[in-house]
């Protein structure tokens, strides 16, 4: 039985977070959830809400878009009739896009429109034969440089099924219907490497899995984090969490979800429970999160 269950969230890096949300919100057609700001009034994150929850994180990343087409990002659409409505709105900015295309590495898909958003972040907007519920995320393309040891990762340490394999690109199944596909590349690109502060790929993993999925993890070439959340104290005492990256350094969170996935703290009272926390604990705010 996997422990690992779905993608549940993403956190992508952005440059501009003006630019990011008219592009998400007022473009692709996602809900605006939450602005988030440092404690001297700067923004620091938006999240946006397709049915996922994406997070668009500054201050982003140095690395240039790759030429490699990944990472890449299945942003869910429940039908062509409203894919077709995204298109005409980003005609009219004139956005340039590809497709929509049917050949794809996904197993499923229906169609795919391949573009870019501001911050050069690759996207796949994709209407699949059979749509997943209850996800806006439909699959995640990632690079390895070392794709035999990746392989046993996501196999035995992420516990997914083998769906697909073609020229340069392994597909792997979770059991919510969503897939990771790992792209063969002869070495890493930089914006691989650097993904840009906070930026991950969110996991949900049941509870009964969490312990022995952090100890494979380790096992098959991972690296575990641990979980900032937690020492800041802003953690449910009933969720459980870490973040971590694969063998190829891509970066990744794991969550066992509190029963309840209680809304968020206003900024105001979560600060107040950082600093209090970290207090306790002899530490300060980093130089980024006053600056
Ligand atoms: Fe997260």
């Amino acid at each position: 039985m996997p422990g690992i269950k779905a993608i549940d969230h993403l956190a992508l890096p952005v440059n501009d977070i003006q630019k990011a949300e008219h592009f998400y919100v007022d473009l692709l057609g996602m809900e605006l959830e939450m602005r988030r700001f440092n404690p001297n009034g700067k923004p620091r994150q938006t999240y946006v809400n397709n049915g996922s929850q994406i997070g668009l994180f500054l201050p982003g990343t140095p690395a240039p878009a790759t030429t490699t087409g990944a990472p890449r990002l299945g942003i869910l659409y429940p039908d062509r009739r409203v894919l077709e409505a995204v298109l005409e709105q980003l005609k009219q900015e004139a956005i340039l896009f590809e497709g929509p295309v049917g050949d794809s590495c996904i197993p499923g898909i229906e169609c795919a429109v391949l573009l870019d958003d501001p911050a050069g972040n690759h996207l796949d907007l994709c209407v699949l034969k059979e749509t997943i519920p209850d996800t806006g995320i439909s699959h995640l393309i990632l690079e390895t440089a070392r794709p035999e040891t990746a392989r046993e990762f996501y196999l035995h340490a992420i516990s997914l099924e083998e769906a697909l394999q073609r020229e340069g690109e392994i597909c792997f199944a979770f059991e919510s219907g969503q897939f990771i596909v790992l792209k063969s590349v002869p070495q890493l690109s930089q914006r691989t490497r650097l993904a840009g502060r906070g930026v991950h790929f969110a996991l949900e993993v049941t509870h009964q899995s969490f312990e022995e999925t952090v100890k494979l993890i380790e096992q098959y070439g991972g690296a575990v984090e641990g979980d900032p959340r937690a020492a800041d104290g802003l953690r449910p005492a009933d969720e459980k969490s870490t973040y971590f990256s694969d063998p190829d350094g891509n970066p990744f969170q794991m969550s066992a979800f509190s029963a309840t996935r209680t809304g968020s703290l206003c900024d105001e009272d979560r600060w107040k429970r950082i600093q209090e926390n970290r207090a306790q604990q002899g530490r300060k705010l980093a130089r980024w999160e006053i600056e």
